[in-house]
């Protein structure tokens, strides 16, 4: 292994740039030389591409995004596309490719390996902390952090206005965002993908708090969940709950920007060191995790096509411990 290639693809997340830090400088350590690819795959299609030196990833352990941007390539979802980007690795001497992003970008990286037979291991680097084979995604601590703040603040004005706030938080098909966020921000309910939360149950809950002088309620929403998300949620309630100040917030990318947490950094570091110590291992069409402190190997296919949910004991304890 001399020539490795690095992208990141997908939503960007925190901790992308302390991932690709530890990436460039685990492999120069080890005599490899690395090219960072822009764009993600789309980049991979163009070959634009340069080399990263141990100073190109100086400075940026505590920035949000990805210095490499990224990109959801189209044309990467075509066999053309990635034959275009093979023939550039191919030409190019790569002998490993390193991508970290989500569910899709796991989904590119096994075609290539399927397809091409490229050696290409993944990092998981998404916010919402939904690929099987890890604890934690990268970029998930902070997004939550972020979350969990903004509530504390809309907390000040739905208590001071015996106000109901539906506050909407990021993943799309799955409530794990919503769920830590709701938990640590000592929410009232917590609307989750995974769950089939009655919007029935939730009125009769909040009709029993109010009786018991309950005058002010932090409601999380899943924006994937099966009741829509929290402009129609509230709309449903406003309807049944006419005397109820009701108003919404929607906390949206605001999520996915900011300065990693120490978690993410820490997590980023070790990921991306495991990655090049994988692909010297000769391991190949892997997604890389982190599984209670060690290393952990997951074929591309069941990172994809196992589903990670919550575990069930978290639902129940948030619902003892909120309204
Ligand atoms: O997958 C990460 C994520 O932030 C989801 O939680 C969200 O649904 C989606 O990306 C939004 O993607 P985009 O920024 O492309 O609209």
């Amino acid at each position: 292994m001399k020539r490795i290639a690095l992208l990141t693809s997908g939503g960007d997340a925190p901790g992308m740039n302390a991932a690709i830090r530890a990436v460039v400088r685990t492999a120069i350590y080890k005599n490899i030389s690395v090219f960072g690819v822009n764009r993600g795959y789309s980049g991979l299609i163009d070959g634009d591409v340069k080399q990263l030196l141990k100073p190109d990833v100086a400075n940026i352990i505590h920035k949000g995004g990805t210095i490499l941007k990224t990109a959801r390539s189209e044309a990467f979802r075509t066999p053309e596309g990635r034959q275009k980007a093979a023939e550039f690795l191919d030409a190019f001497e790569i002998d490993g490719l390193v991508v970290i992003g989500g569910n899709g970008t796991y989904t590119g990286a096994k075609f290539l390996y399927e397809e091409h037979g490229v050696n290409v291991v993944g990092l998981p680097g998404t916010i919402d902390n939904d690929i099987f084979g890890t604890d934690f995604t990268i970029g998930f601590d902070t997004a939550i952090n972020t979350a969990v703040e903004a509530v504390d603040k809309i907390r000040d004005t739905a208590d001071s206005h015996s106000r109901l706030f539906f506050i909407e938080v990021m993943g799309r098909h799955s409530g794990y965002i919503a769920l830590h966020t709701g938990i640590a921000s000592g929410s009232s309910y917590i609307f989750l993908p995974e769950v089939d939360n009655s919007v029935e149950k939730f009125i009769e809950l909040l009709k029993k708090s109010t009786r018991r002088n309950k005058l002010f309620n932090l409601v999380i929403v899943a924006e994937g969940n099966t009741n829509g998300g929290a402009t129609e949620l509230s709309k449903r309630c406003k309807e049944e709950l006419g005397e109820i100040d009701i108003k919404t917030a929607i906390i949206g990318h605001l999520q996915r920007g900011g300065s990693p947490t120490a978690s993410d950094r820490i997590l980023s570091s070790k990921l991306g060191y495991y990655a090049i110590n994988a692909l010297l291992d000769g391991k190949t069409n892997v997604a890389i995790g982190s599984v209670n402190g060690e290393p952990s190997y997951t074929s591309f296919e069941d990172a994809i096509t196992k589903k990670k949910s919550p575990q069930n004991f978290m639902i129940d304890m948030a619902e003892i411990l909120a309204l």
